[in-house]
């Protein structure tokens, strides 16, 4: 193949050509929205940094859950605010918590959405950590009961799927001990396999008011520069029967979703995470950036480095867009 024999143009001439050499194609079925749900009456509270996304009561929250469901998107993944915080996350396994309240209205309404649960203690706890502290630190073995604990709750309430966000070591086995134990067997853990300590999850750390209140999340989150820690967290929670995998942020770690996609077998979900999201946000605001189709092209550049789904504030507009 050499020019000017070869010319790669002709197959780039017309669209019907384009579609028919398309490689890579985001669909409807992709795409999985995260809500915030806020404890109280009549609360819609607009994130500042994060434009048309929403802290809600119950009531906002089934009203969008239902508008997710009727424009084809397949799932939601449930952030919760509660009433009190405290220093072990209380509110995050009682049965009469803020996220099993809506688990149980949103399943009561629109029963065919499928209802993904971030399990997590730093939106519960006073000190916004990811678990319990014991001497400065996050305790790991005390947080692994609290967890699992939470998951079976969660499922209790009625929930699909839960997907733990903490990154305590063998949590995802902890969990699947616990709900198979409960008659829970059948549902399947979505794990943040692949979680990076992000300066990109700013906007989220406002809207579910989950900012560590000292330190950091560095000693259980991963450092950046690290892509073969990588393969051994996804091997962990593979060998833990983990049913997903995830990478999370996407943007700046699509290297890790390809080498994910490359070694392991289980489906692949891309976190699209806030500050992601604001940025496309800020600077199609300003006229700087079509935001539209720079949102289309990273949704697009997320499933060829290898997700199979991508959970994304942008999953509405997107899905508006694939429908048209
Ligand atoms: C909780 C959790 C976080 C996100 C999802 N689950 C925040 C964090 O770890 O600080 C981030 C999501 C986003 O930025 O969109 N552990
Ligand atoms: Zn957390």
């Amino acid at each position: 193949m050499f020019f000017p024999e070869y010319r790669a143009r002709r197959l780039r001439r017309n669209e019907n050509f384009r579609r028919m050499v398309r490689e890579t194609h985001l669909h409807v079925e992709d795409l999985i929205y995260p809500m915030f749900s806020a404890f109280g009456k009549d609360i819609k509270k607009e994130i500042p940094s994060m434009p048309g996304i929403y802290q809600q009561s119950i009531e906002h929250i089934v009203a969008e859950a239902r508008e997710v469901h009727e424009l084809g998107i397949p799932a939601v993944i449930l952030f919760g605010i509660p009433e009190q915080k405290d220093p072990v996350g209380q509110d995050a396994y009682s049965d009469d918590g803020i996220i099993q309240q809506t688990i149980r209205a949103i399943k009561a309404e629109v029963p065919e959405l499928t209802v993904i649960t971030d399990v997590c203690l730093c939106e519960y706890t006073d000190h916004g950590h990811c678990g319990v502290i014991i001497d400065g630190d996050v305790d790991n073995d005390e947080t692994l009961k609290l967890l699992a604990a939470e998951a079976l709750s969660h499922a209790r309430a009625g929930a699909d799927i839960v997907a733990p966000s903490d990154m305590m070591d063998g949590r995802v086995a902890a969990i699947r001990e616990l709900l198979d134990a409960n008659d829970f067997a059948h549902i399947p853990v979505m794990s943040y396999a692949v979680k990076y300590a992000s300066a990109y999850y700013g906007p989220f750390r406002d809207a579910a008011e989950s900012t560590p209140q000292f330190g950091d999340r560095r000693s259980y989150q991963m450092d950046p520069a690290n892509r073969r820690e990588a393969l051994r967290e996804a091997t962990l929670d593979e060998q833990e029967c983990a049913d997903f995998l995830m990478v999370k942020p996407a943007l700046a770690y699509l290297d890790i979703l390809r080498e994910l996609k490359d070694n392991f077998q289980l489906p692949l979900v891309a976190y699209n995470v806030s500050g992601e999201y604001s940025m496309i946000k800020a600077a199609a605001e300003k006229d700087w950036i079509d935001g539209e189709r720079v949102m289309m092209e990273t949704l697009l550049g997320m499933k060829r480095a290898g997700a199979d789904l991508i959970i994304t504030y942008h999953a509405k507009e997107a899905a508006r867009v694939l429908g048209k």
